[in-house]
């Protein structure tokens, strides 16, 4: 199965903090393998994501500041793909999209924005496809879980993350947690 990076940009120190975190844990829960913070650093997101690493598992990376088009072109020199998340592009549920993008057998990006993102997010030089969770604007949040969830069709939902320090019990009702498993 190819493996999945989330490329997060456009993040605002005053105002995102909370919202570029869940966007990391998100992807860490869904089965990507990491994300790029890209052209900017943020501290406080890398201590919470590697805290979550710690405790609940791995592997996941963070990585911050790195210029966006410096990722996307060593993403693409390594031979990966580059799948951009905008409600302007073709529509997952009603096009084949996906079809083309898993039949490519390719490690993917997929950029999430948060401001407005560069006009060039839409072109051929950075992303190979553009994709719509619907063509209606809400969440980068919402739109990374359920591409994933598409993506990955409900097996990252089962997934076993390696070195975690607790892990939770399924129940009914109330909380059970195991540690040291
Ligand atoms: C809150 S939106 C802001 C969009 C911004 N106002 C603009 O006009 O580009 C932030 C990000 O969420 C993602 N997003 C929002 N709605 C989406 C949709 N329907 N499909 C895919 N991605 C979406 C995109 O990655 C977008 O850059």
């Amino acid at each position: 199965m190819p493996g999945i990076v989330v490329l997060r940009w456009g993040h605002r120190l005053q105002r995102d903090l909370r919202l570029t975190t869940h966007v990391a844990l998100t992807a860490r829960a869904l089965g990507a393998s990491g994300l790029m913070l890209t052209d900017i650093e943020d501290k406080r997101i890398k201590e919470t994501v590697e805290k979550v690493v710690k405790n609940w598992g791995g592997p996941f990376f963070f990585e911050m500041g790195i210029p966006w088009k410096k990722a996307v072109k060593d993403w693409k020199a390594k031979g990966g793909i580059v799948v951009h998340l905008t409600a302007y592009g073709e529509n997952i549920e009603t096009s084949d999209v996906l079809q083309r993008i898993k039949a490519s057998g390719k490690d993917i990006l997929v950029i999430v924005g948060s401001q407005k993102v560069p006009r060039e997010f839409f072109s051929e030089a950075v992303s190979d496809f553009n994709v719509a969770i619907g063509n209606q604007p809400h969440s980068e949040c919402a739109s990374l879980a359920v591409f994933l969830d598409r993506f990955f069709e409900g097996r990252e939902l089962t997934k076993c993350f390696e070195n975690a320090e607790v892990r939770i019990i399924p129940q009914k009702r109330g909380k059970k947690i195991v540690r040291d498993c």
